[in-house]
């Protein structure tokens, strides 16, 4: 039985029929959203495997810049080692383990706390430890008071590297040995998102809350879905309704998903006024101006385009009932010049802040029904076709690990 060789609370085939067409698929089984066993077969079949967003490349401008972040269960660093590469590895010092970037001088009284993550612009990266010093490359570069140790060669110890891409300005990481590349798998976001250049924007106001206390795919069947926004955001969503959405097929070779939802006008957005704040996105069309865009990059990374801006999130589960949640906008340069660009920012975030005063609540909720002994296995509306779409994306992942599991090509599940 796979549910034993795997420590799954089910069989295989209990997922399959989530798989495929709305007309036919139903919810995951409720467990997925807050089994033990199953969160940590998908750190290892979902997040060991799959390629992680972890930030956006324009933040590392100048070589040494960097950031740490935890990722996957992992803690790495990000850094720009040359005018040409962004380069992940792994924070953790080869010494005794902890994180090269952990920043421990911390005055928050909390004794036992996570050290918190850092960013900034560094020559080298220092254990504060016992102060093993390694370069922005990670090699080893002191290790004090190690002469006497036998064979100790500095130049053959360095941070794991972890393989990285860049795709439309974000910055993806794989923690498997051999991944294979993502941007070919990403050729219809290409082609959807030519003229938003996503790149060439620049992020605003990242923000990230830690823990949000609710399965990592309930935050990302929320932000994908509109069926829900007719009736939950009634009023603040008017402009874009839900009949207006329309999902992009999704085929099994397909890197990501989305869906455009038409707005009434041209021109709208997600604040209290329903229109646009901030000019067009410059090399848009009118079409592409009345529309949104939604668009996953399972299993971490949701944007949202609309006629003026970008926004993302990434998802990082810390628990099968828990998340880190990150959040931006993104702009181009220009915008963010305007004279009063700090207090339109101000009205984007209010309206932001109202679709989450709705959305998180709700999200929660459905943390709680999925908990219980009456939760459902409920049937699709095609205004929410993109949730067996991910659906499919996720059992065919699941199934890969388990035959890999069952023919020795992977162990450790
Ligand atoms: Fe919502």
């Amino acid at each position: 039985m796979n549910a034993i060789s795997t420590n799954l609370p089910f069989a295989i085939e209990e997922l399959l029929p989530s798989r495929g067409n709305f007309t036919e698929a139903v919810g995951l089984p409720p467990s997925v959203y807050h089994n033990e066993q199953i969160y940590e077969f998908e750190m290892e079949a979902i997040f060991g495997q799959e390629w992680l967003c972890v930030g956006r490349s324009e933040s590392l401008g100048e070589v040494g810049d960097f950031f740490s972040r935890s990722c996957g269960g992992e803690q790495i660093i990000v850094v720009r080692t040359s005018e040409t590469e962004i380069r992940a590895m792994s924070a953790v010092c080869q010494h005794r383990g902890l994180c090269v970037t952990a920043d421990i001088d911390r005055d928050d009284g909390d004794l036992f706390g996570t050290p918190v993550h850092i960013s900034g612009n560094a020559r080298q990266f220092r254990c504060p430890y016992h102060h093993w010093v390694y370069d922005i490359d990670g090699q080893l570069v002191g290790a004090p008071e190690m002469s006497q140790t036998a064979g100790f060669e500095k130049s053959s110890i360095s941070l794991p590297k972890i393989p990285t891409e860049i795709w439309q300005g974000f910055v993806f990481v794989n923690l498997s040995n051999s991944p294979r590349p993502l941007a070919p798998s990403l050729a219809k976001l290409d082609a959807v998102l030519e003229n938003h250049d996503l790149g060439g924007l620049i992020t605003v106001d990242p923000i990230t809350i830690p823990d949000v206390p609710f399965n990592w795919k309930i935050m990302i069947e929320n932000f994908m879905e509109g069926y829900h926004n007719s009736r939950l955001h009634s009023g603040i969503h008017d402009f874009a309704p839900s009949s207006g959405i329309w999902y992009s097929p999704y085929e099994q070779s397909d890197g990501g998903m989305y869906g455009l939802n038409r707005t009434l006008e041209t021109g709208g957005g997600f604040n209290p006024t329903n229109r646009a704040l901030f000019p067009f996105l410059p090399n848009t069309t009118e079409a592409e101006r009345q529309q949104v865009i939604f668009a996953l990059l399972p299993p971490s990374l949701l944007i949202g385009v609309q006629s003026d801006s970008a926004f993302w999130f990434t998802v990082d589960p810390t628990g099968p009932k828990t998340h880190s949640l990150s959040m931006a906008y993104l702009f181009p340069e220009e915008t963010t010049k305007l004279p009063l660009f700090d207090k339109l920012l101000e009205s984007a975030i209010q309206g932001v802040s109202y679709f989450n005063a709705q959305d998180m609540p709700t999200n929660v909720g459905v943390q709680q029904g999925m908990e219980s002994r009456f939760a459902p296995r409920g049937n699709y509306s095609w205004q929410e076709a993109v949730i067996p779409q991910f659906n499919s994306w996720l059992v065919e992942r699941y199934s890969r690990a388990i035959r890999d599991l069952e023919s020795g090509d992977r162990v450790g599940l």
